[in-house]
């Protein structure tokens, strides 16, 4: 119906931060709060799909009619993406995973008697839109869309996202662009699909600045389009 334009669909959303642990007290993180992720899941719900919210550590309440997943790690929403993904129609990628976690978590506090530096070793997170890229169904059926928050280049490198993680929509935003980013409740976006004027080139389209949630519902509302 025109109410609820998404019913019948299956939406899993990914939000909010990672947290990888250096010992039983300490962890790596960064600045999200959730906030893009949850517009987007209560939108979801609202326009009539069945959620699945797969979110990090935040301060936000569940969205009405959401289920949400909650989760620590990189590795811990991998694997609930990974469970959810086959059954989603839409899915959309907006937490910030941390790209790192630490090699060997230490059993026990780590600690400063005695040294001047320590040194911590890292390896990679396991790219979880990457890895949903490169195994959504190829009939069109299920639709991708990921998120990049950057400092600069912002449309190379959302293209760059876009193509090689095989997504069906970036959406883009500038850290330092007033309105957008962590913490706030509105956002400026470019977003970008594929099939621009050639094959290197995506479409791009730069959108002014808008509340989250009325970002969330027009997202929705394309991705649900580009399914057909
Ligand atoms: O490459 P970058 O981290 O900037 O890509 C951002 C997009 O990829 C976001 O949609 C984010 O949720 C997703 N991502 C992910 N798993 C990672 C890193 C990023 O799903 N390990």
């Amino acid at each position: 119906t025109a109410s609820l334009p998404l019913k019948g669909l299956n939406v899993l959303v990914t939000a909010g931060p990672t947290q990888e642990p250096l010992d039983p007290v300490r962890y790596l993180t960064n600045h999200s709060t959730g906030k893009m992720g949850y517009a987007l899941a209560a939108s979801a719900a609202e326009l009539g799909a069945r959620v699945t919210l797969v979110s990090g550590p935040v301060s936000l309440e569940a969205p009405a009619g959401v289920d949400v997943v909650r989760v620590t790690t990189a590795q811990d929403m991998f694997e609930a993406v990974s469970d959810a993904f086959a059954a989603a129609d839409i899915t959309v990628m907006a937490a910030a995973v941390g790209d790192f976690r630490v090699d060997g978590v230490a059993p026990e506090k780590i600690k400063k008697a005695g040294r001047e530096s320590i040194t911590l070793r890292l390896v990679a997170n396991p790219d979880i839109l990457a890895w949903a890229g490169g195994r959504k169904r190829d009939d069109g059926s299920q639709v991708l869309c990921g998120f990049a928050m950057e400092t600069e280049h912002l449309v190379r490198n959302a293209a760059k996202k876009l193509a090689g993680k095989h997504c069906d929509m970036l959406v883009a935003n500038d850290l330092r662009e007033p309105g957008a980013g962590f913490a706030t409740d509105t956002n400026v976006v470019t977003v970008l699909t594929p099939g621009g004027p050639d094959e290197q080139t995506p479409h791009i389209e730069h959108w002014d600045l808008m509340d989250k949630t009325a970002l969330a519902k027009r997202l929705l509302l394309r991705l649900a389009a580009l399914r057909g």
